[in-house]
């Protein structure tokens, strides 16, 4: 059985007053979605302001990208172990504003998995295709090729501690959330690469996320889909109200 996970990704939102609150709201209501696995992932900057204010509560704390080497002359960068330090334990790999915005490539997404990997973190690895991508069909495509390219080196072993995340470009953001059909087709399509590439015993595992515009009124028919693992949230995750009714629709979705 795949337990739920539900992550926010704050992006680069809340300050520390926000970011607080918001956290100690969650916190205080994780109880309500047992279910499921919450995750909460803010800007590196405010990670032990949140772990803090998370305190014993069942949340976990993620971050939003690293570097791929563990120390050194990197101005400005954050390695893995430093995350691990300050107490996160999931790290967002290859977000598609990482990958469109700051020009992430495959290979730099798969360098930082290793190293997410090898520093004890379990990378939430993201993939997703353009609306231009979709329109001239070759969604499948697109979204197998960074999957190779993304785990490139990967073991079966390793894949254990990593989670995948689809996120249409298009439905980021923009309100426009891919219907159950489109989410499961490329859900099912990463499930057969994964037992293809690894085994089946891998392929039932590993967790597959839906992003985009995920809201508490969309949340229940996606994580119903046998292939949707859970959600990775962008807006809704920056309301309490909203995290905690999606992370309640999870659980409720939950599949044995
Ligand atoms: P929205 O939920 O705001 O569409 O963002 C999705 C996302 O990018 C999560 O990583």
């Amino acid at each position: 059985m795949r337990t739920p996970l539900i992550a926010g990704n704050w992006k680069m939102n809340t300050d520390s007053p926000s970011a607080q609150g918001l956290a100690a709201g969650i916190a205080t209501r994780a109880v309500e979605s047992a279910g499921a696995e919450l995750l909460v992932c803010p800007p590196s900057v405010y990670l032990a302001l949140v772990r803090d204010a998370i305190g014993n509560a069942r949340v976990g704390l993620g971050a939003q990208n690293m570097y791929h080497e563990a120390n050194g002359a990197y101005t400005g960068e954050i390695s893995g172990n430093m995350l691990r330090d300050v107490g996160a334990s999931y790290v967002i790999l290859g977000h598609s504003e990482r990958r469109h915005i700051l020009d992430e490539s495959d290979e730099d997404v798969n360098k930082k998995t290793v190293a997410a990997i090898a520093a004890g973190l379990k990378p939430i690895v993201c993939v997703g295709e353009l609306l231009e991508e979709r329109e001239a069909g070759r969604t499948a495509e697109v979204i197998r090729t960074q999957f190779e390219g993304s785990l490139a080196g990967i073991t079966a072993e390793a894949m254990a501690s990593v989670v995948l995340a689809y996120e249409p470009v298009w439905a980021i953001g923009t309100g426009k959330v891919a219907t159950p059909a489109q989410a499961e087709e490329v859900h099912a399509d990463l499930r057969k690469q994964l037992a293809e590439r690894y085994n089946d015993a891998v392929a039932e595992q590993v967790r597959i996320l839906y992003g985009g515009s995920v809201k508490p009124d969309n949340a229940g028919d996606l994580l119903a889909l046998p292939n949707v693992d859970g959600a990775l949230i962008g807006g809704a995750s920056l309301k309490a109200d909203d995290f905690i009714a999606i992370a309640v629709a999870a659980s409720a979705a939950c599949k044995v």
